[in-house]
């Protein structure tokens, strides 16, 4: 190996403990590297646990708990059960019982001992973004980004809750991101002033990275002088909230409930009280919130029991037959569906992240690894799968809760996640996404008793609902610091009616039409 001085003898150390783990080809290109990429290069792999690494591919991949993993999870179907009803809370068929939940939860709110944490770390790759998806504007009225939304619901929770109890609270908002989202999004943050909530109740913390690896477990080089990194999956924040301290900064904030959900739900309600009343009314150490399945097909995973134990079972886990069962009431039988939204106590949360992290297993998704072809030195874009990326999921930890409840609600309340680009497919995209918050707060004005009118002034019938993506919603927008859930319109809405696009913020409501009819 040529390396000068020092360099040479790290070098020599880190090809040692390599080729330990059969990994010292990582180091190929090492003489064709100028200082300062071998420095980047040796500092990354210092880093590195070559032997753990190689113990989650073995695992991942099917020697010891993976062989009896994969056995086990043959016969799948026969061994599931659906969620028993008396688990289970329903936005909509509970409806009498949640104004109960949702003033517990905004007790809970009011006596600061409720947090929301935002898993952001995702490298977003199908929507293709050059900046990490929080920061997405999917064009509506007020150019708001999905960062912006939320931030503004966390505002308007406080100000309920102070205003119900008539004492300051505060709701911490813990953003996870990986290494590849965490300058950029702080940056935002800061550039934006935390948009309005306290800096010192924004806290930022990277989950871990990985390396991508063949299928041989060989490590990728994304560059000759450079390892292929992926973040460890949404899962990995059970490793980086121990490694990061922030259990115990929830302790010392008194947090006792914990609201965690993705960045890319542009309907999430952040926080939401009714959810946390719901599972603090039923003592949940964890739940779910689910959207009801209604195709058998849709590639959704389902919350439900194996083995008496609650998991999400992935829809290619299944036979179709399954997925297509139905129960007495008509409704498919495995109908809740994931959405990544979900409560957890504390106290859950600290023995996760103290006793059982460490059980939980990678799982392997197969991907297109651009890469350097360690023999040519060539860099390679593959047409096909190449690679794995091992990643752990945040509902792993379902298995370990001790009293678990699901709470359904409305997918179009609720529910529009920004996956892809518009420029992909019909689903899931900017468009879809937008369109979603504009057809819910159009649904809003008209429950708090206003109407929309034509350019002539003749009523809009309601049609409150998008039947499919190519329907064009009433361009309607209502800040988050004017209505968190629907609240609150009936004093601004009522019996009055207005042109589109119509936008109700802080400042007041814009292109009102007449003041009363
Ligand atoms: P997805 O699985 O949809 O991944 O993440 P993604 O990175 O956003 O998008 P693709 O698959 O690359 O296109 C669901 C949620 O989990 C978070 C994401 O930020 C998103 O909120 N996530 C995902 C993490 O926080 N860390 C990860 O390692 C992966």
């Amino acid at each position: 190996m040529e390396a000068a001085g020092g360099e040479g003898d790290v070098a020599a150390e880190l090809r040692q403990r390599l080729a330990a783990g059969g990994q010292d080809h990582v180091l190929r290109f090492w003489p064709e590297l100028d200082g300062a990429a071998r420095r980047a290069l040796a500092a990354e792999l210092c880093r590195m646990d070559v032997a753990e690494i190689n113990r989650f591919f073995r695992r991942a991949r099917g020697d010891g708990g993976g062989a009896a993993a994969a056995a086990a999870a043959a016969g799948l179907d026969a061994r599931m059960e659906p969620v028993p009803r008396d688990v289970l809370g329903s936005a909509s068929r509970d409806r009498g019982l949640v104004p109960r939940w949702e003033s517990r939860g905004l007790a809970e709110i009011a006596a600061s001992r409720v947090a929301a944490l935002l898993l952001a770390g995702g490298q977003g790759t199908r929507l293709g973004v050059p900046y990490p998806k929080g920061m997405c504007d999917v064009g509506l009225p007020s150019r708001k980004t999905l960062f912006h939304l939320q931030a503004q619901r966390l505002r308007r929770l406080q100000q309920m809750a102070e205003e119900q109890h008539g004492t300051p609270c505060h709701i911490p908002w813990y953003i996870m991101t990986s290494g590849r989202t965490m300058e950029s999004t702080k940056e935002f943050f800061q550039k934006h002033r935390y948009f309005g909530l306290k800096k010192e109740n924004v806290i930022f913390f990277q989950q871990g990275m990985l390396p991508a690896l063949g299928f041989d477990g060989k490590i990728l080089l994304e560059e000759k002088g450079k390892i292929a990194m992926a973040p460890d999956g949404n899962g990995g924040l059970y490793r980086a909230l121990g490694s990061h301290g922030i259990m115990d900064d929830m302790e010392r904030r008194g947090v006792r409930s914990v609201h965690v959900y993705c960045v890319d739900n542009i309907l999430v309600k952040v926080a939401d009280p009714r959810f946390i009343g719901f599972c603090l009314e039923k003592g949940a150490d964890c739940g779910a919130k689910v959207v009801e399945k209604t195709n058998p097909t849709e590639p959704v995973g389902v919350v439900c029991r194996v083995d008496g134990v609650y998991q999400v079972v992935e829809y290619s886990e299944i036979s179709l037959g399954t997925a297509q069962q139905r129960g007495p009431d008509g409704r498919l039988l495995f109908n809740a569906g994931n959405i990544a939204n979900h409560y957890f106590t504390t106290a859950f949360l600290k023995d996760v992240v103290n006793i059982y992290e460490p059980q939980l297993q990678h799982h392997v998704a197969e991907k297109k690894i651009p890469h350097v072809d360690i023999t040519t030195g060539q860099l390679v874009q593959p047409e096909k799968p190449n690679g794995i990326k091992m990643e752990k999921f945040v509902f792993d930890i379902f298995q370990f809760s001790k009293k678990f409840v699901v709470y359904e609600v409305l997918r179009e309340d609720e529910f529009s996640p920004l996956k892809n680009a518009d420029s992909q497919n019909g689903k899931d995209n900017p468009t879809t996404a937008r369109h979603a918050l504009m057809s819910l707060h159009h649904c809003w004005v008209l429950n708090a008793g206003g109407h929309f009118v034509d350019e002539n002034g003749t009523r809009i019938p309601a049609i409150p609902r998008l039947k499919d993506a190519n329907d064009l919603p009433i361009q309607c927008e209502i800040s988050p610091l004017v209505s968190y859930g629907g609240e609150g319109l009936e004093q601004l809405v009522k019996d009055r009616e207005f042109r589109t696009p119509l936008i109700i913020d802080e400042d007041g409501i814009h292109e009102l039409v007449n003041n009363g009819v």
